[in-house]
């Protein structure tokens, strides 16, 4: 395994995350302002050919899994081309290729997706409950995220997993409903801790904790049981035995997962960031990150090693020139 994509902190980093814009055609209430969110200039924005150039200098320093995100990837009408130029990069050694998707427009490419090499698919869904749905996405199409996803299962993605976060007073109810839906299909619904995030109005009284969420299930399923997680999950499984598929709490709030986490994350525009917590501008919480880690804690330090990493990151206009990813970031490794 190449030392280059390994940190400090023994972290190998196998999984690139690749926002294709910022764009979205949903306003889920605890993402995004119903104005959206300030886009970078047009030409700043990553076109296939470049996202596919990148992805072979990441894959084969080590890279093995890719996941298409956003905003919202199929809000790009090259998302086809990009996924059939990473599907290349599999004899290099690139073994999944995904998308973090809102099925909106799922409904109707997702074949010609499939074809081109989509293997893995991640679809958020908050709700059961159309009118609730509107009132959460601030857009309509409950009936297309529900044809997405049963055409997900149709081609037999398995699983298809599900993001669902969870709110007080808003869709908190509806736990168990989203628990019954593993019974009889395969998907895996993760139900996600509310975070605050681009100026949402989190608080506490929102915030439904891993813990409780737990409780809630177990009250209906005695016999809801932890299972075993794959390496590098965010998410911590479980399930109801006798059910096709899984339940999953991604616990971003009341436990982090820093230690174990793999993934590298390449905005639209072009840039790293090391945590979706990043905020790139800011160097010295790496430092602090540093402290805590030797504390022995591990905390949601929103800037993994940015001094080793942020500072080398490519720029856009220098992007094309990049012939290894060593140029790029000359003082990356464990040190
Ligand atoms: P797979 O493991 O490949 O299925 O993907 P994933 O769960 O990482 O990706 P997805 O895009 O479905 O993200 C689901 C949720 O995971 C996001 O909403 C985040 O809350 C959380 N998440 C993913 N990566 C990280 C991370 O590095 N840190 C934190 N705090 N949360 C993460
Ligand atoms: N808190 C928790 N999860 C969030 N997501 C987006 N914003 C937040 C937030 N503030 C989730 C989406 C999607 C996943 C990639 O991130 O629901 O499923
Ligand atoms: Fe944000 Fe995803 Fe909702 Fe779009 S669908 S507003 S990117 S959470």
């Amino acid at each position: 395994f190449s030392e280059f994509l390994t940190d400090k902190f023994g972290r190998q980093h196998t999984y690139l995350r690749i926002s294709l814009t910022e764009k979205c055609n949903l306003r889920c209430q605890y993402c995004m302002p119903e104005e959206g969110v300030k886009l970078s200039p047009k030409d700043n924005i990553l076109t296939a050919e470049e996202i596919i150039q990148l992805s072979r200098l990441f894959v084969s320093e080590g890279i093995t899994k890719i996941r298409l995100t956003g905003g919202e990837p199929l809000v790009r009408p090259d998302l086809k081309e990009i996924i059939s130029g990473l599907n290349e990069l599999r004899p290099l050694g690139l073994k999944h290729i995904g998308i973090t998707s809102n099925a909106i427009a799922l409904q109707r490419r997702l074949a010609g997706l499939q074809e081109a090499g989509l293997d893995q698919i991640n679809l958020s869904l908050d709700t059961l409950v159309p009118a609730k749905f509107e009132f959460i996405t601030r857009r309509k199409g409950f009936d297309k995220v529900i044809a997405g996803i049963n055409k997900a299962l149709e081609l037999g993605y398995n699983p298809v997993k599900i993001n669902c976060v969870v709110m007080r007073g808003l869709n908190d109810d509806e736990i168990c409903d989203f628990v019954a839906f593993t019974e009889r299909k395969p998907v895996d619904v993760r139900f996600i801790e509310y975070m605050p995030f681009g100026g949402n109005k989190w608080n506490t009284k929102k915030f439904v904790s891993y813990e409780e969420m737990v409780n809630v299930i177990r009250e209906r399923w005695p016999s809801f049981e932890r299972l075993s997680d794959k390496p590098n999950d965010t998410s911590k499984a479980y399930g109801v035995p006798g059910f096709a598929g899984q339940v999953g709490f991604i616990t971003s709030m009341s436990e982090h997962f820093c230690g174990t986490c793999n993934r590298l994350r390449m905005t639209a525009d072009g840039n790293l960031k090391v945590c979706l917590h990043g905020n790139a501008e800011e160097k010295e919480a790496a430092c602090r990150h540093d402290k805590f880690i030797q504390d022995g804690k591990q905390t949601h330090d929103p800037n993994w090693w940015v001094t080793d990493l942020f500072y080398h990151a490519f720029s856009l206009e220098k992007r094309l020139q990049i012939e290894s990813l060593d140029v790029m970031m000359p003082n990356w490794g464990p040190t």
